[in-house]
Order: C-alpha cells, then sequence, then structure tokens
C-alpha cells in the first residue's frame, strides 16, 4: 500500500455531525459507502443493491447492538431471546447482557431454544470454529443477524452474493483495520435501517468522519489494485496465500503432536477467483485429545501458549480458540511452542 493510503484532513474539515441530510443514515459519508458497493461489486459476496440501506457503525460490535434493538418489540412484556448455535462468538453472550436491557436478553444456544419469537445471530463461516452456518431456527416471529465479518475470499471460497435482511461487515476482518473501528450493515427493510440508525445517534451521534475518510481511501487504494491488468499487489490474492502458508504450518504441528485435533473442511469453487479452494479460519478451534487434560486452556498456558477456552463460546474447556491473524513472529514463536508438545 505504501503511501498510496495516505490521507491529510485539515484541522476545519469533518467538524460537522451531519454527512448526508438526504441519507436515511445522515451520518454514513457518500465516498465510504461508495467504496462499499464497489468492495461488493468486486468480491461478490453480498447483494448490495440501489435498495438495500448501508448502516456504518463504531465496528460492527456497535452495529449489532443496533440490530438488536431495531428487532426487539418497543413494548413487549418480556424481553426478546437472542440465541446463537454453539460455539458461538464469545461476545455475542456479554455485548447482548451488559447493560440489562429490558429490550432483549441472551438465551444461549439456538440449537436447543424453545419458543417463538427470537434474534437468531447467524455468524458465517463461524468465530470461533470457521464451520459455514446458516440459521437453525425457522418461525414466522423469529428474527435473523448474519454477521459475515469473515466471508471474504482470504478466509473462504466466495460461494455466492449473500441476501439476508440484517448482514453485519467490519474492516477488523476484511482488510486487517480493526482500530479503524468501523463496520457496516446491510439491511433490507426500510424501519429496520431506521432503527438501527436511530439507535446509532443515541449511542454516539453517529460514527466517526475520520474513520469513515481513512477506510475510504483504503479500500479505494485495494479496489483500484484489481482494475490494473497484471497487477500482482492485491489484497485478497495475498491474504490467501498467507492463510494458506500458517494453516499448513499448523496442520504439520497438530500431526506432528499427536494430542490435538483441528476441524476438517470441504473445499468449495470459489467465484471470486474461479478456483477451488480450502477454508483458512481466523481461528484454529483446537482440541486437546490428551488423556487427563480437561482444561486445554491452562495446560497451554502452562506452556507459555495463551488461548481462549471453548467454555467462553458456550462449549467445553477441552477446546480453545487460537488467533491465526497474529504477526509473523508471533504466529512462528506459536507454531514451535506447539511443536514442542507431545
Ligand atoms: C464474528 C465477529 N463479529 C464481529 C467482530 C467485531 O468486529 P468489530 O471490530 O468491527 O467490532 C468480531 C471480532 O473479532 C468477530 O469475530
Amino acid at each position: 500500500m505504501g503511501e498510496r493510503g495516505d490521507i491529510v484532513l485539515p484541522g476545519w474539515q469533518t467538524m460537522s455531525y451531519f454527512s448526508d441530510v438526504s441519507n436515511l443514515c445522515w451520518f454514513l459519508e457518500p465516498e465510504f459507502a461508495h467504496q462499499v458497493r464497489r468492495l461488493h461489486s468486486l468480491v461478490g459476496n453480498a447483494v448490495v443493491d440501489d435498495g438495500r440501506f448501508i448502516i456504518v457503525g463504531t465496528g460492527s460490535t456497535q452495529l449489532f447492538q443496533a440490530a438488536l434493538y431495531a428487532l426487539s418489540p418497543p413494548d413487549a412484556a418480556e424481553p426478546m431471546s437472542v440465541v446463537s448455535a454453539i460455539p458461538y462468538y464469545s461476545s455475542y453472550p456479554t455485548v447482548t447482557d451488559y447493560l440489562r436491557s429490558g429490550l432483549y436478553r441472551w438465551a444461549g444456544d439456538a440449537s436447543t431454544f424453545e419458543g417463538d419469537a427470537y434474534i437468531e445471530l447467524v455468524c458465517s463461516p463461524n468465530n470461533p470454529d470457521g464451520s459455514t452456518r446458516e440459521a437453525v431456527l425457522s418461525s414466522k416471529n423469529g428474527k435473523t443477524i448474519h454477521d459475515l465479518a469473515y466471508y471474504w475470499p482470504q478466509y473462504t471460497a466466495i460461494t455466492g452474493a449473500a441476501d439476508h435482511d440484517i448482514m453485519l461487515f467490519t474492516v477488523s476482518k476484511s482488510t486487517g483495520h480493526a482500530g479503524a473501528r468501523l463496520g457496516w450493515a446491510l439491511v433490507k427493510d426500510k424501519d429496520v435501517a431506521q432503527r438501527m440508525t436511530k439507535f446509532i445517534e443515541l449511542n454516539t451521534i453517529g460514527v466517526s468522519k475520520d474513520s469513515q475518510l481513512r477506510v475510504a481511501k483504503i479500500l479505494k487504494v485495494v479496489l483500484d489494485m484489481y482494475e490494473l491488468p497484471g497487477n500482482k499487489h492485491r489484497l485478497f490474492e495475498y491474504g490467501r496465500r498467507q492463510m494458506s502458508m500458517r494453516w499448513r504450518k499448523l496442520r504439520a504441528a497438530v500431526k506432528a503432536s499427536g494430542i490435538f485435533s483441528l476441524p476438517e473442511f470441504q473445499s468449495s469453487l470459489c467465484r471470486f477467483t474461479g478456483e477451488e479452494t480450502e477454508t483458512y479460519p481466523a481461528f484454529a478451534w483446537l482440541k486437546c485429545e490428551k488423556e487427563g487434560v480437561e482444561d486445554c486452556e491452562s495446560f497451554l498456558r502452562n506452556h507459555k501458549l495463551l488461548t481462549r477456552s471453548g467454555r467462553h463460546f458456550g462449549v467445553e474447556a477441552k477446546y480453545v480458540r487460537i488467533s491465526m491473524l497474529d504477526r509473523d513472529e508471533t504466529f512462528d514463536l506459536f507454531i514451535q511452542r506447539l511443536l514442542s508438545l507431545r
């Protein structure tokens, strides 16, 4: 990227709360929205036609809460149940319940949920285990939020353009700019889009314009690279090569250790690259198969490996989640330490 991604923001710019008062999402920077549409059109991972509303958020974490607010009836006698199939992303229960809202509350594993009214969170590819997922519940009064943070070509095959009611994306996982704190939702229904916008107005009176303009520039640079014929500096191909190399090293280390196992994934045709590809999740979902070890997180901590226990994801402590996205030095150290375990 070099200097191509630099931007200069004069001190007198981006002072107003407003970005575009003619847009339902009045704090959405038009240039950011333009690059988001360009990005989905290039990758083909989500429908982003003119009828779809783009809502920008301070990370998809804010949009997830905006969606819960938008989908929960304001006058219901009981809070709406929020569910997700195990193993689920560990922030879903904590973010849902930390304010003890009267509108919604965490109700656990979607696969065992009994009831008619709910909000189901569908994360695909799934954090923590990398599986491709669909909603497990279906009911007239049920709603779904699709968290597609990892539906990008460096992690998985793009098998088609997702077309769900609410789809969440984030630059944290698409380009890796987690520090920009920027995500976006693609929303079908106008009322839902309006209520999500209202939540963000009440919560933070909009979303940093500086961040939107910075990310718009970064996305523009990434996308322009695809318009230069024969250009080798293409983000998603680079990302996929890195992920494939790391997963090869990890699988070899796990095999050599003989005491762990990893999920297996089927390869699929990626419509973005036109090639058959495997899945290379952003996290390794490692199971400890060693006799007598019930708590894999503690076992690994004793060997100077920091992981997150399966307990946070609604399953047994034999599982841990490990990031595959750390810097090269850290990743190589992780593999070395794993190789020393028997
Ligand atoms: C599935 C999933 N959704 C959302 C997020 C958070 O995204 P953001 O940084 O945009 O808040 C993460 C971060 O790890 C994630 O794994």
